[in-house]
């Protein structure tokens, strides 16, 4: 299948439509099939990131996308916005509802933490009813994040714990649920022991690919923006810790990627 050593990257959590880009925006995306790069997931993470996640796949055949809302943005929702966001899971380009989850990292106050589960937890239940597989966001909310998942039975929706940041017994307890786990350029970083071993001790099966793009470029470029195309330093630091070739991890990966989303099933 493989050919050539061409390489074949799946990247499954992007930003593309974040004003980061607005200078280069249509040069660094035709260039990713051009590296490999495709297909491409662009995750909403409001709604306003949702309607500009969604005009990027219809304008770019290999850009799919995410629509969701991000616990920091939970603002925006109300029963309208909802069933506004409802109508677009049937878009036949909307891969995943996401990004949702709770961040208890920015959000300190406990009346807006709980409206962050109320509304994490409509939107898994919005994904269980549409089929979809859910994008979730957790920062310091490891135990509420289990709790809201638990309560709509989780093992029942396919999903990605994505940018992971807790510990490897806990990688283990959602990877039992069906998750999986998405792995970006924070693996490269010299304090990045946690996700080290985490990564070291789940299955390759298990690991998604993903940038989260602008944000979190890999070592080298560290602190500079971040665009898909770094995602081979990530490849390489995942390769080296689990003993294995480049090609392998970004082949498994990719295999993973399509299993979760199935990009172009409709
Ligand atoms: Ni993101």
């Amino acid at each position: 299948m493989r050919g050539c050593n061409k390489i074949m990257i799946f990247e499954t959590h992007a930003h593309y439509d974040d004003e980061q880009f607005n200078g280069d925006r249509e040069e660094v995306l035709l260039d990713l099939p051009k590296k490999g790069i495709t297909p491409v997931i662009n995750v909403g993470a409001s709604i306003e990131s949702t309607k500009t996640s969604l005009a990027l796949a219809e304008k770019y055949e290999y850009i799919y996308a995410a629509v969701g809302v991000h616990p920091s943005d939970i603002g925006d929702l109300n029963e309208e916005s909802f069933a506004w966001l409802t109508e677009q899971t049937k878009h036949k380009k909307a891969v995943a509802v996401g990004e949702i989850g709770l961040d208890y990292y920015w959000e300190k106050e406990s009346s807006v933490q709980e409206k962050q589960r109320y509304w994490f937890k409509r939107q898994l239940e919005l994904a269980k009813s549409v089929k979809l597989p859910v994008i979730i966001h957790s920062r310091d909310a490891a135990d509420d994040t289990m709790k809201v998942m638990q309560e709509v039975n989780a093992s029942e929706i396919p999903g990605v714990i994505h940018c992971y940041s807790y510990s490897p017994e806990l990688a283990q307890e959602f990877i039992k649920m069906g998750y999986y786990i998405g792995v970006g350029g924070v693996v490269t970083f010299k304090n990045a022991k946690k996700l080290v071993r985490t990564v070291e001790q789940i299955p390759m099966e298990r690991i998604l690919l993903e940038t989260d793009c602008p944000y979190m470029a890999p070592e080298p470029h560290r602190g500079s923006r971040n665009d898909s195309r770094n995602i081979p330093f990530v490849i390489a630091k995942i390769a080296e810790i689990k003993g294995l070739a480049p090609e392998e991890v970004e082949e498994m990966a990719r295999e993973n990627a399509f299993r979760l989303f199935q990009p172009g099933r409709l």
